[in-house]
């Protein structure tokens, strides 16, 4: 039995890991789940999955929770909360479905544990990566994938040699507006950026789908996972999301991962590793198969990929940067503040501004911290074009 703790168990992925749970009730045990205030639902999961503790950032909403769960389980509040409740009862391996930033700290505090992660939660890896590998070493805990894609690219390596690996190719569905004139990019809307054709997700890394940044991220994310650097990880563009990513090796031989769009493969694959389970979900048919695309990215259009790759290039704290400014951005356009076409301007704009330094973890706060000042400066007043 492998006990589990899930760091943001009410949005979509940590929802679809407790459904992993479930069906797996014989091998997977839950012990931790946490929320940021969605207290409704953590409720409902706590009757369900009677973890041992849970934790709550909202610290007015964390106290009521404490209050009303005494005696049933142990309730973490705040920032801290989170840290540590992931880590209080000896969890095997701590699931990180946190968006942003906000999954660095609990990270770092379940690795420095030797708790195995699997992680979700990409930003971790793109702003720290630097950081995260050798804390990995240090206290001998592993980090599982839980992207599709990069589960893909680690179950293609599986038997293979790591010097072998000639590149990467990271497929991308294209997301909402692919086939759309980028002379209409600047009547986007709110709703249409959040209607992503393939997958359902948290309303971020949907908007991030929509800007491409979220491949830029899943680009660092494969650089920092499998050791590559950025001109060895393609973008590939395919609609259909079936193949999930593939690896060309030194011979010239391309292997892919295949499957269905739901999520709790990569899931189940990242918490039962190496083991491979026999699953109940949908499989792949030749109606999913009968035609299968592949496109380069147009990055005229999505200019937020080529900035990720840039920031990769630039290395030390430009990640960070990269990462908090689209954080802002992202926010913003959600609030209404600004338009789907700002978000690559404000992200730019915060990196031009940036001098990297080595990515220390004290670095990576500060420039962290600066740039999301100075995103949120750009919003409130620079005329956007
Ligand atoms: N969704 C997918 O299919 C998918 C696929 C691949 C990768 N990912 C990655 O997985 C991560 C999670 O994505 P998601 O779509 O599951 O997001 P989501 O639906 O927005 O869920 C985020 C979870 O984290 C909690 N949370 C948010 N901010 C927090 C903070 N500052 N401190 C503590 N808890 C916080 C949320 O609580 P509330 O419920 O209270 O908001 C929720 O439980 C992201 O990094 C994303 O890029 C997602």
């Amino acid at each position: 039995m492998k006990t589990v703790a899930i760091l943001g168990s009410t949005g979509s992925i940590g929802v679809n890991t407790l459904a992993v749970a479930e069906q797996f009730r014989d091998e997977l045990r839950v012990v931790g789940l946490s929320t940021n205030k969605n207290i409704d639902v953590l409720r409902q999961q706590v009757r369900k999955f009677s973890p041992s503790s849970v934790a709550v950032l909202d610290e007015r909403a964390g106290r009521e929770f404490e209050r009303e769960m005494r005696g049933i389980t142990r309730v973490f509040v705040g920032p801290q909360g989170i840290e540590e409740f992931a880590v209080a009862d000896g969890a095997d391996i701590v699931l990180n479905a946190l968006v942003g930033f906000a999954g660095l700290r609990p990270t770092m505090r379940a690795i420095e544990c030797g708790i195995d992660i699997a992680l979700a939660n990409k930003e971790t890896l793109v702003v720290a990566g630097a950081i995260i590998r050798p804390l990995l070493a240090k206290h001998g805990a592993r980090l599982l994938p839980v992207d599709s894609e990069h589960s893909a690219i680690f179950q293609c390596l599986v038997g293979e040699e790591p010097s072998s690996v000639r590149r990467l190719m990271l497929t991308a569905s294209g997301g909402p507006f692919r086939l759309l004139s980028v002379d209409a990019f600047g009547a986007i809307t709110i709703e249409q950026a959040l209607n992503h054709p393939n997958w359902k997700m948290g309303k971020k890394v949907t908007i991030d789908s929509a800007t491409l940044m979220n491949k830029g991220l899943e680009v660092h994310e494969a650089h920092w996972l499998f050791d590559l650097p950025g001109k060895r990880i393609d973008v590939v563009v395919h609609p259909q999301s079936v193949v999930h990513s593939m690896v060309e090796f030194s011979d010239g031989s391309v292997k892919a991962q295949l499957g269905v769009t739901d999520m709790k493969l990569p899931i189940v694959y990242a918490l039962l590793y190496p083991k491979r389970a026999a699953t109940t979900g949908g499989r792949l048919t030749i109606d999913h198969m009968r035609e299968l695309t592949f496109d380069v990215p147009d990055l005229a259009k999505f200019p937020c990929l080529q900035i990720a790759y840039d920031a990769l290039e630039i290395g030390g704290t430009a990640p960070a940067v990269l990462n908090a400014a689209n954080e802002i951005a992202v926010d913003a356009f959600l609030n209404g503040s600004i338009r789907f076409v700002d978000i690559p301007h404000i992200v730019s704009g915060v990196l031009a501004d940036h001098s990297t330094s080595v990515a220390t973890f004290e670095n990576i706060v500060h420039a962290d911290s600066d740039a999301r000042r100075i995103a949120m400066e750009i919003v409130a007043t620079r005329p956007l074009v």
